[in-house]
């Protein structure tokens, strides 16, 4: 097996139809060759993604970006002030686009996103293609912050797991969708709203409940643990873990952050709710979040982990 981190080895897996974890700025991917049909079922596959669930493109920079999608002059500002990072735009394809049209679950749209990790911008260099990412977790559970997280589930379905330490933002892009007449924030994620308007100038509308499920951020139950959640708790009931927000309290070791930042508590979030879930217990209590800034997307996280589960 190729050393731990050689992204050559891992581009080259990557253009022989295999997949390969990766660690980006927001969380773990699950890439595979966008171009290579074969290679992207076997990421619904090994993820057990419902097929109608569209995956996000990952590209180097803004250029191969706007050369598979048709990017409005909005849409190519937020492109400019936000790439590379935790912002995917959602756009029609290009005419010639060679992405395979089951990455986007066969809508005439793409999802885009030039990610600002690193290790990510130097695999998508070298593997010269478009490369699909959704989140490195069986669907339905909580998304990887770390290489542990993805090994525990993935090791031995994907050619590689790149190590790139922990993730720095900790939840999903933001997905804003172009497709309309304005601009649509589909997915809260690692850009707050506020900067995103701010960029753009105006409000967006935000419909990231949508009925129909272009989005797997918009199934109900989604980001969940095996425990039960019970949101804005104030202390813990009998039989509850509790993961607090602020600082340490009497009720365990589990704060999203002492200091009370949002920032911090979501490049926490996922790492916690992996670490309480592996104590075996059955209810997790969350503390109140305050619902501004990340806070947008942390809440929408908590309530999705928190809903009844789909049938399996
Ligand atoms: O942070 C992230 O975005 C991570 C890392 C690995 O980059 N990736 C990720 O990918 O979350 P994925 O495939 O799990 O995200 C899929 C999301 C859906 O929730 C949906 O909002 C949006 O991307 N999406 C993708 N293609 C779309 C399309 N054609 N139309 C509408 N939404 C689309
Ligand atoms: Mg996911």
């Amino acid at each position: 097996m190729a050393a731990h981190n050689d992204i050559a080895a891992a581009a080259q897996a990557l253009r022989e139809g295999g997949l390969v974890a990766f660690p980006t700025e927001t969380v773990y991917g699950l890439g595979a060759d966008a171009t290579n049909n074969a290679a992207v079922a076997s990421v619904y596959a090994v993820k057990g993604r419902p097929s109608f669930n569209p995956l996000i493109v990952h590209v180097d920079s803004a250029e191969a970006a706007f050369r598979l999608g048709q990017f409005s002059a909005e849409a190519r500002t937020l492109a400019e002030r936000f790439w590379p990072g935790p912002l995917s735009i959602v756009v029609p394809r290009a005419p010639d686009c060679p992405v395979s049209l089951l990455a986007s679950a066969g809508l005439d749209s793409i999802a885009l996103r030039v990610p600002a990790h690193p290790m990510a911008l130097d695999l998508l260099k070298a593997v010269e293609r478009p490369v699909v990412a959704p989140s490195a977790n069986p669907s339905g559970r909580i998304s990887p912050t770390s290489p542990d997280h993805v090994r525990r589930h993935l090791r031995d379905k994907v050619a590689m797991v790149l190590d790139g330490g922990r993730c720095k933002v900790g939840v999903e892009s933001s997905v804003v969708s172009f497709l309309e007449d304005g601009p649509r924030l589909i997915r809260h994620g690692g850009i707050p709203r506020a900067e995103i308007e701010k960029a753009l100038g105006h409000a967006v509308a935000v419909e990231t409940h949508a009925v129909r499920p272009h989005a797997p951020g918009q199934l109900t139950s989604h980001y969940a643990p095996r425990a039960e959640l019970r949101l804005n708790a104030e202390g813990p009931r009998a039989g509850e873990a509790y993961l607090g927000f602020g600082p340490l309290h009497s009720h365990g070791p589990w704060t999203l952050s002492r200091t009370g930042e949002l920032v911090e508590a979501a490049a926490n979030l996922f790492r916690l709710l992996h670490e309480i879930d592996a104590t075996g217990v059955a209810r997790i209590a969350v503390a109140p979040v305050p619902h501004h800034g990340l806070g947008e997307a942390i809440n929408d996280r908590l309530m999705r982990a928190a809903a009844p589960r789909e049938p399996a």
